[in-house]
């Protein structure tokens, strides 16, 4: 069993698009397995890709989000909330078996889904990390480990994988994810202010400082004082590498290449913050190796990803022709689907 977050300080690299990806691919690749997605995000992007995209995916939302108890995050949180550090059990109740509403999904994908009232309920959660027992601030970082254990626990001992789409914002919740998940993933653009978000995402997580004296986050000083668990960094994902990246545009690589260098330092001065994958491998011994082992590449696949996260179809599913969205027929050309089937296939063969 592994569980991942995919997590990025800076919005808008591709989180949700590709946990929808990556989750539906890995379901795919991996028949004899149940896959389930912890979706943390108030947004509930990729609970809406999954369940059927723009149309039916959201109408869906609205009625798990209608239902008595509310069939999402938030339903747990309310459970938790209510039993802060005494584990209700209740997590199962919250799971919805996504291929019911979209049948381009594999049967052995399951959900938490998302939901706006995440931000309603911070609040509550972060005070319940203060008062109480001496162990409140660990006991409320278990809760989506809890989840996820309560879930495992009723799959008896069927093999699984674990997704976990977060915010952008440091927020409790990413907190919270951050304790589930053994292994983190991080999708950044080729833009100037991923390198930034890349060095504050390790900085927040990992509490690597830049400059001495600087101040550690509340995160992962509470981490170190309840000696919890963090996840290991996993992969780097460069994310919607336009045609321009691929050819020849020296900026880009530039770009992508300075994040390598940033990421390959910090590599040196704290190995033990990586998870070394496959398990067996060698250590990376030199920057070729390690990127080959933590860095990935995925291209922009322009009108299909739009029709793919709009109807709720993974790109590696989905084939080349005439596709209705939003009552207009929009062609989409095997060219582009090859821009990122292929990535979405490698990098998903990559996670274990
Ligand atoms: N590889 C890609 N190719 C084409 N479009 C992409 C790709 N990755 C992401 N997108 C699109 O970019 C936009 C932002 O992606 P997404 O919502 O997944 O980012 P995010 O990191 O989850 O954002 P937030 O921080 O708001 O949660 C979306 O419209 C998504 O469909
Ligand atoms: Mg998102």
């Amino acid at each position: 069993m592994a569980i991942y977050t995919i997590w990025n300080n800076k919005g808008g690299v591709g989180k949700s698009y590709l946990t929808f990806q990556v989750a539906s691919e890995y379901a795919s690749q991996h028949p004899e397995k149940k896959v389930l997605v912890v979706d943390l995000c108030p947004q509930a992007n990729s609970s809406s890709m999954l369940l059927g995209g723009m149309i039916n995916g959201e109408e869906t939302l609205s009625q798990l989000h209608g239902m008595v108890p509310r069939t999402s995050i938030a339903g747990y949180i309310d459970d938790r909330i209510a039993s802060p550090y005494q584990n209700p059990r209740t997590g199962t109740q919250y799971l919805t078996s996504v291929s019911r509403f979209n049948h381009s999904i594999p049967n052995n994908l399951f959900l938490i889904a998302g939901d706006e009232q995440l931000e309603l309920q911070a609040p509550r959660v972060r005070s319940a990390t203060q008062p109480g027992p001496d162990d409140a601030w660990r006991l409320v970082h278990m809760w989506i480990r809890d989840l996820i254990a309560d879930i495992v626990d009723s799959w008896d001992d069927v093999d699984h994988a674990v997704f976990i789409d977060c915010n952008p914002s440091f927020s409790i919740y990413t907190e919270l994810a951050l304790c589930a998940s053994e292994r983190l993933i991080v999708p950044f653009s080729a833009d100037g202010s991923s390198k930034r978000a890349v060095r504050s995402v390790l900085a927040l997580a990992f509490g690597v400082s830049r400059q001495p004296g600087q101040l550690q986050s509340e995160f992962f000083r509470g981490t170190q004082r309840a000696q919890m668990n963090r996840p290991k960094i996993y992969m780097y994902v460069g994310n919607r590498l336009t045609q321009s990246y691929y050819s020849s545009a020296a900026a880009f690589k530039m770009v992508v290449g300075e994040i390598g260098d940033e990421i390959y330092d910090v590599w040196r001065a704290n190995p033990n913050e990586f998870s070394i994958h496959p398990a067996g491998s060698p250590l990376p011994t030199n920057k070729k190796s390690f990127k080959a082992m933590f860095q990935k590449e995925v291209g922009d696949a322009n009108t299909a990803s739009v029709v793919s996260s709009t109807l709720g179809i993974p790109i590696c599913q989905m084939t080349s022709g005439t596709k209705v969205v939003l009552r207009k027929n929009v062609v989409v050309n095997q060219s582009q689907l090859d821009k990122q089937a292929p990535n979405i296939r490698d990098l998903v063969s990559a996670i274990e």
